[in-house]
């Protein structure tokens, strides 16, 4: 058992995603648990070269976690060039803020890099293909993150449609939000350039590429999207306590249509209280019974144990609704998803093992999030054209 290391630039790791996710909970997580095992029988082994703005972070981060120098050089840099002529590194991974990514994803594809990255791939279709485009011709695998689908929810609902447990799908109601404090009497949980549309902000660009990859991947594929976006907050206030204008949208209000005729609604919020049993719930009716999907939980209702509810405003509701539901068990141990799909991802620049969600899968994400802001715009349902691969 030969154990095999594979360096890997991280951008963006002082990030609230690319420190806890990737590094802490992915990168980290796979060294303590001994590598990745491949086919083969090799053992892989993530060596993290950190690549940041601020040198002192970089230096905290580097000491607290025990990543040591290599080859006589550093773990951490300032200069991403620097860390992309390191022969040793095969991988460039970015979760810096989105408009910084194009430009550092285009030069990993010049030193002839791997390239992982956080979605939103670009800021624009264009741009998202042309990367696709230019890693192809580079000849490098390259991905996208997609972690609701390694959600234990998701799972369980993939399950189900695939086990044909609906029957005819009908339709997806789709629920993600939460309260962000707007920064004046309690500090806001989310960064504040995701309020500024010219930072890359807004809530259709940050999660329609989310959506577009669960419908896709869990229900049917999306034919179409009509969307009503708002900015219902439009002064917050930011990480240094100085009031800013909140120029993106903070909800997005989508109807979308997918193959088979279903109909799915998600909505899509940082401005709403939740009064759910968690921050993204999608309700799946089919005409042999309906699930009810979390992060972590599925429950089901079969067409044989749906109750027979009767209008009656006059008295107060008796019926406990939740009790008809079915809780799914897990079956299986769920890891975390963006340790999963990193695992993968190493494999598959490694060993060639498959990784389906390339650089063309990150650019229908941003495709649904372009089509979704054009469509609010100009108040009309848009179709979702198929994106080829220039290869195909
Ligand atoms: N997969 C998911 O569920 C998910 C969730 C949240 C965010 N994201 C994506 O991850 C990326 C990072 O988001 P985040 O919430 O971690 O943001 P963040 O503000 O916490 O981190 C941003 C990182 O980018 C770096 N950076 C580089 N250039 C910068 C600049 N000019 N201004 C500010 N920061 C700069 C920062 O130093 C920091 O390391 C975004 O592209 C976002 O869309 C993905």
């Amino acid at each position: 058992m030969a154990r095999r290391s594979i360096g890997v630039v991280m951008n963006g790791v002082t990030g609230r995603m690319g420190y806890r996710q990737h590094l802490l909970r992915s990168i980290l997580a796979i060294r303590e648990q001994g590598g990745i095992r491949t086919a083969g029988g090799d053992v892989l082994w993530p060596e993290p070269v950190l690549v940041g703005r601020d040198e002192g972070k970089l230096r905290d981060l580097a000491e607290r976690h025990g990543l040591a120098e290599r080859h006589g050089l550093r773990p951490w840099t300032t200069d991403l060039a620097e860390a992309l002529a390191r022969p040793e590194t095969e991988v460039y991974f970015d979760a810096q803020v989105t408009p910084a990514r194009a430009a550092a994803i285009r030069a990993a594809l010049a030193a002839g890099k791997h390239v992982y990255t956080e979605k939103p791939l670009a800021e624009d279709l264009a741009d998202a293909l042309a990367l696709a485009r230019l890693a192809d011709e580079a000849g490098v695998k390259h991905g996208v993150v997609q972690d609701k689908l390694f959600l234990p929810g998701l799972l369980k609902l993939r399950r189900l449609v695939e086990g044909g447990f609906f029957g005819r799908i009908l339709s997806v109601r789709g629920e993600f939000g939460y309260w962000v404090f707007e920064g004046d009497w309690q500090e806001a949980q989310r960064p504040s350039w995701n309020y500024r549309a010219e930072d890359g902000g807004g809530i259709i660009l940050d999660m329609f590429c989310h959506w577009r990859y669960v419908l896709d991947g869990v229900v049917a594929p999306v034919r179409s999207l009509q969307v009503l976006g708002a900015t219902h907050i439009p002064e917050r206030v930011d990480e240094h306590g100085r009031p800013y204008k909140a120029t993106a949208d903070d909800a997005a209000y989508g109807i979308f249509e997918l193959d088979g005729g279903i109909v799915a609604q998600i909505n899509s919020s940082w401005t709403t209280r939740v009064f759910r049993d968690e921050l993204v719930e999608f309700q799946v009716d089919g005409t042999e019974g309906s699930a009810v999907a979390g992060l972590r939980r599925c429950r089901v209702q079969h067409r044989s144990m749906t109750p027979k509810p009767v209008w009656n405003p006059d008295l107060p509701a008796t019926d406990d609704f939740r009790a008809d539901w079915h809780e799914i068990s897990d079956n299986a141990e769920f890891e975390n998803g963006f340790k999963t799909q990193w695992e993968m991802f190493l494999r598959h620049v490694a060993e060639d093992a498959p990784f389906p969600w390339d650089f063309y899968a990150g650019a229908r994400g941003v495709q649904f999030a372009e089509l979704g802001l054009r469509a609010w715009r100009e108040g009309r349902r848009l179709d979702v054209p198929d994106l080829v691969r220039s290869k195909e």
